[in-house]
C-alpha cells in the first residue's frame, strides 16, 4: 500500500481511485436488473431471455439486461412511428428546447455518467469523464442549434422518419449522442439499439428523457445482442438505419436493406495511418501516439493503428516510444493516474491475443513494456510491431486493441500509397513542422478525417466518417445533419406502376438485342442517319463494343431507327479504367470546369436543331417537348457551370485552437445509370453536377433511347472535356449497372431506374461498400427546378473531407 511518504520518496504514482458509489446505488435502485424503453416508460418483456453486463476490471457482473425479441422490438417501432407525427410537427424551436434540457441533465449527472460508463465498458475514468461524457452534452447543444435553424438552414428537406440506430461498445453514450441528437434535431423518432456489453449509460439516459419529460415514443431503446439488432435492420416500418460497428457487419446490414427504400449510413473500421515526416517534433509524435492507438485500449475505429515514419527518424522514434511506453498506467479503469484501462469482454481480448501471436508468426518484432498487467480482469499491455510487411495481416486488418504497428517510408508519395494501401479509408494523422507538405498530402489520404499534428480531435461541429470500406454518411456538422433528412420531393414522389414499368424502368427484356454486326465503318465523321451504329465513348475516342454488336432503337411508332454498339462488362472496365487514367480533371480548377460546361451548352446550344430532331422521334416527344427538352439541357449546363466554382466548404467552429477545413471532395470514378425517360435532359442533369465538381464518369445512357446521347459525343469532341473525364457504355442497365457496382475503382454509383434494378445495384455494391443513390423506381420530373437540380445533386457528387490543422505555439 502507498503511502503519501513512500510516494514523495519514489515519485511514484500512487493509486487516486474515482469513489464507484454514485453508480453502485444507481444500480442498486434498479436491483440490478434492466428493462427495455418503449413508449417513455421501462417494460416489462415477460417472455424475453436475460443476460448479464460484466465489468471488465474484474469479470463480475453488474447488471441484468433483457435479450429484446420480435415483440419488443415490434412495440418500440410502432411506439417511435406513433410519436413520429407530433414530433416531427413541432416547430424547430420547441425541439430545441428538449434538446438544450437533455444536454444540461446530462451535465448535471455527468459524475454518474462517467462511472457508470467506466464500470460497464472499462474505459479510464479520466476519459470518460474529460472526453466522452463532456463531448456528449456537446452534441446535444450543438443540435439543438440545428432543431432551431432547422427551416432556414435546410429548406426544402423533411424528417426521413422511424430511425433505427445501431452503436457499439467503444464509447457507448457519446456513440448514442451522435446518433440520436442529430435525428431528434431533424424531427425524426428513434429506437436504438446498445451493444450487448454496454447498454447501462443507455438506459440511464432513458431516465433523463423522462425527467425531461420528452415525449413518450420520440427515442426507444432496446437492449440485446446482434439477434435483435437484425430484427431492427428488418423491420418495414424503419425508414432510415444508422450503424457504428464491425465492417463484416455493415456489410450484412448493406445487402439485408438493399431495395427497401431505407436511408442508411454506416460508420465501420479502420486501420488509420499515423505518418510522421522527418522534420516532425519527436516529442509531440510521442504524445500523438499515446493518444492515437492507446485512447481506449485502442479500440476506437479510427485509431492511428499504422505508424509510417520516415527513415531517418525511424530508430530515433521508436526507441523514444519505447521509453515512452515503459511509463504508461494499466490498470483500475476507476483509477484517475491510469492511462489505459479493461478490454471489454473476453471475445475481445482473445482476438486482439490471437492478432499479436498472427503478427510474430508473420516475423514482425513484437515488443512490450516489462512490467506486468493486473491478471485479474481483461488487461492487455501495450505493444508495437516493427519489422512490419505491408501487406501482412497485421498490417492490413482492423486489430482493435492496444497494438501498433510500425513501417518507414522514404518519399512523401511513398507515404500516401502506403497510408492508402487498406481497405479502409476512415482517418490520418499526418505529422510535419511544414504546413505545406502537411497540406499536400492531407487531400491526397483516402480518409474522411486528416489531423495535422494532431489525432483523435472529434467534435459536434465537424464531420466524421469514411470513404471506401469504412463505410458511408458522416456524423456531425451540417453534413451529418442530411443524413437524417430528405428532400421533399423525393419523399412525396410515389411509386407508381407505371413509373416503374415505363417511365424510369430500365427494362432489359425490352431492350431488343438483336445482336446484329456492327456495322463496318471506321469513319469517325459524324452524319445524323438513321442506318449507322455509333460505338461506344471511352477515353475520350469513339470505340467498337467487345462484343461486336448491336441493339436496335426504336421510335415512338415501334417503328426502328437505328442501332448503337452493345457494351459488355469488358467495356465497362475499359471505362473504368480511361477514367482513372484521366485523374488530371479531378486535379483541373473549377474554374476551368465551369468553362467546360458552358462550352458544352454553347455547343449543344449550337446544334439544338439536330438534337430537337432526334429527340422528336423518340418515345413520348412531340416536337414541342424535344425543342423544351433541348432548352431545359442547356440552362442545367449553364446552372452546374455556375455551381462548379460556388459549391464550397466549410471551416468549423470547433471548440480548439484548430482551423477545421471541411471540404468536399470529388469521389473519383463515379457511375452513373441513366433513366429511360428524358433520354436527353436526365442524361445531362446526371452527369454535370458529378462533372462540375471534378468526378470522372462512366455512364450508362438511356436504354430506350441512347440515340440523342450517341449524338452528344460530338459536342463532348468539340467542347475541351479531356478523353477519359466522362466514358459512355450503352448497353443492358441490368448487365452493365452490376459491373459498376462490384467495380473496386468505381467509388460511388448513381442508379435512376426500376425498384428492382435500385435493389440489384445496392445488393451487388455491399462487397466494396460503395456510396449508392438510387430512386426505387420512383419518377423524377426532370423540368423540375426543385427535383431535376438542385444542392442534393451536387451533395451527392462529394464526400466532406474533414481536415484538422492546429494554430498556435
Ligand atoms: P459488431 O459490429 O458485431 O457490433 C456492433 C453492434 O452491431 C452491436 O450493437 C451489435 O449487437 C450489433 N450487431 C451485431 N450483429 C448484427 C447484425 N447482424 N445485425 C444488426 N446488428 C448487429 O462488433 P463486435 O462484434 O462487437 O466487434 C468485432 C469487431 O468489430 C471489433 O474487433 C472491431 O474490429 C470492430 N468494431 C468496430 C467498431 C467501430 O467503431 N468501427 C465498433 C465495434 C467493433
Amino acid at each position: 500500500m502507498s503511502t503519501v511518504r513512500k510516494i514523495f520518496e519514489t515519485m511514484e504514482y500512487g493509486p487516486a481511485p474515482e469513489a464507484p458509489e454514485v453508480a453502485l446505488e444507481w444500480l442498486k435502485k434498479h436491483e440490478y436488473s434492466f428493462r427495455p424503453f418503449i413508449d417513455g416508460r421501462f417494460r416489462d418483456a415477460p417472455d424475453a431471455p436475460t443476460f448479464e453486463s460484466i465489468n471488465p476490471r474484474n469479470g463480475q457482473p453488474i447488471a441484468k439486461l433483457t435479450q429484446c425479441g420480435q415483440a419488443e422490438v415490434d412495440a418500440a417501432v410502432a411506439a417511435a412511428a406513433a410519436a413520429f407525427p407530433a414530433w416531427s410537427g413541432l416547430t424547430g424551436h420547441l425541439r430545441a428546447r428538449y434538446l438544450y434540457a437533455i444536454a444540461r441533465q446530462i451535465q448535471k449527472h455527468s459524475r454518474l455518467f462517467a462511472v457508470l460508463e467506466t464500470l460497464d465498458n472499462g474505459k479510464p475514468i479520466r476519459e470518460s469523464r474529460d472526453i466522452d461524457i463532456p463531448l456528449v452534452a456537446r452534441h446535444f447543444y450543438h443540435h439543438a442549434g440545428w432543431a432551431q435553424l432547422l427551416a432556414e438552414e435546410f429548406p426544402g428537406y423533411e424528417a426521413t422518419g422511424v430511425c433505427g440506430q445501431i452503436i457499439p461498445w467503444n464509447f457507448p453514450l457519446l456513440m448514442l449522442a451522435w446518433k440520436i441528437a442529430p435525428a431528434l434535431a431533424a424531427g425524426n423518432t428513434v429506437v436504438l439499439k446498445p451493444a450487448e456489453f454496454t447498454s447501462l449509460t443507455a438506459l440511464l439516459f432513458a431516465e433523463v428523457l423522462q425527467q425531461i419529460r420528452l415525449p413518450a415514443g420520440v427515442v426507444n431503446i432496446i437492449t440485446g445482442n446482434g439477434s435483435t439488432g437484425e430484427l431492427l435492420v428488418k423491420h418495414p416500418e424503419i425508414q432510415k438505419l444508422a450503424f457504428t460497428g464491425s465492417t463484416e457487419v455493415g456489410r450484412i446490414i448493406r445487402k439485408a436493406t438493399a431495395g427497401t427504400g431505407k436511408k442508411l449510413s454506416l460508420e465501420l473500421g479502420g486501420k488509420s495511418p499515423f505518418i510522421v515526416f522527418e522534420d516532425a517534433d519527436l516529442d509531440s509524435v510521442v504524445e500523438g501516439v499515446v493518444d492515437a492507438i492507446w485512447f481506449n485500449q485502442g479500440q476506437v475505429c479510427c485509431a492511428g493503428s499504422r505508424l509510417l515514419v520516415q527513415e531517418g527518424i525511424a530508430e530515433r522514434l521508436e526507441q523514444k516510444l519505447r521509453a515512452r511506453m515503459e511509463t504508461l498506467r494499466v490498470g483500475d479503469p476507476l483509477d484517475k493516474a491510469v492511462d489505459i484501462g479493461a478490454i471489454v469482454a473476453p471475445v475481445q481480448l482473445q482476438r486482439i491475443e490471437k492478432l499479436v501471436e498472427q503478427g510474430k508468426s508473420e516475423g514482425a518484432t513484437c515488443w512490450q513494456p516489462s512490467w506486468a498487467v493486473p491478471q485479474e480482469g481483461y488487461f492487455y499491455p501495450p505493444t508495437l510491431f516493427t519489422n512490419v510487411e505491408p501487406a501482412s495481416q497485421i498490417a492490413q486488418i482492423e486489430i482493435f486493441g492496444p497494438v501498433l504497428v510500425s513501417m518507414t517510408f522514404r518519399t512523401p508519395s511513398e507515404a500516401i500509397e502506403l497510408a492508402n494501401n487498406t481497405v479502409y479509408g476512415l482517418a490520418a494523422s499526418v505529422w510535419t513542422e511544414n504546413v505545406n507538405l502537411a497540406l499536400d498530402v492531407a487531400p491526397k489520404l483516402k480518409a474522411g478525417v486528416v489531423w495535422v499534428n494532431s489525432t483523435n480531435m472529434f467534435d459536434a461541429a465537424s464531420g466524421f466518417g469514411g470513404y471506401r470500406e469504412s463505410g458511408f454518411g458522416r456524423e456531425g456538422g451540417k453534413e451529418g445533419m442530411y443524413e437524417y433528412l430528405v428532400p421533399n420531393w423525393e419523399r412525396k414522389a410515389a411509386l407508381s406502376d407505371k413509373a416503374n414499368s415505363e417511365n424510369t424502368g430500365n427494362a432489359p427484356s425490352e431492350v431488343e438485342l438483336s445482336r446484329m454486326p456492327l456495322a463496318e465503318s471506321d469513319e469517325d465523321s459524324f452524319e445524323p442517319g438513321i442506318d449507322r451504329s455509333p460505338k461506344l465513348y471511352i477515353g475520350g475516342k469513339q470505340i467498337r463494343p467487345d462484343s461486336g454488336y448491336s441493339f436496335a432503337v426504336r421510335d415512338a411508332s415501334g417503328n426502328y431507327c437505328g442501332e448503337v454498339g452493345l457494351g459488355n462488362r469488358k467495356d465497362i472496365r475499359n471505362a473504368v479504367e480511361a477514367a482513372h487514367k484521366a485523374a488530371s480533371w479531378s486535379r483541373s480548377t473549377a474554374h476551368l470546369r465551369a468553362q467546360i460546361l458552358y462550352y458544352l451548352a454553347e455547343n449543344l446550344s449550337a446544334r439544338a436543331w439536330e438534337f430537337e430532331n432526334r429527340l422528336a422521334v423518340s418515345p413520348g416527344h412531340s416536337h414541342e417537348e424535344a425543342k423544351r427538352e433541348v432548352s431545359k439541357s442547356i440552362e442545367r449546363l449553364f446552372y452546374y457551370a455556375a455551381w462548379a466554382d460556388k459549391y464550397e466548404g466549410r471551416v468549423h467552429a470547433v471548440p480548439f485552437r484548430n482551423v477545421t477545413l471541411a471540404m468536399p471532395e470529388a469521389w473519383g470514378i463515379l457511375g452513373i445509370i441513366c433513366p429511360a425517360e428524358n433520354p436527353l435532359l436526365s442524361f445531362i442533369s446526371l452527369i454535370a453536377p458529378p462533372l462540375a465538381l471534378g468526378n470522372r464518369l462512366v455512364v450508362v445512357p438511356s436504354w430506350r433511347f441512347p440515340l440523342v446521347v450517341t449524338d452528344f459525343y460530338q459536342v463532348l469532341d468539340t467542347s475541351d472535356v479531356p478523353g477519359g473525364a466522362i466514358n459512355l457504355v450503352t448497353g443492358d442497365p441490368d448487365e452493365l449497372g452490376r459491373v459498376l457496382a462490384q467495380h473496386d475503382d468505381v467509388a460511388a454509383l448513381w442508379c435512376i431506374g426500376s425498384k428492382e434494378l435500385s435493389e440489384k445495384i445496392e445488393r451487388d455494391s455491399s462487397g466494396n461498400l460503395k456510396a449508392t443513390w438510387v430512386n426505387f423506381g420512383k419518377p423524377r420530373d426532370w423540368f423540375d427546378g426543385g427535383q431535376g437540380q438542385g444542392i442534393e445533386y451536387l451533395r451527392r457528387a462529394a464526400q466532406v473531407k474533414n481536415i484538422w490543422v492546429p494554430y498556435g505555439e
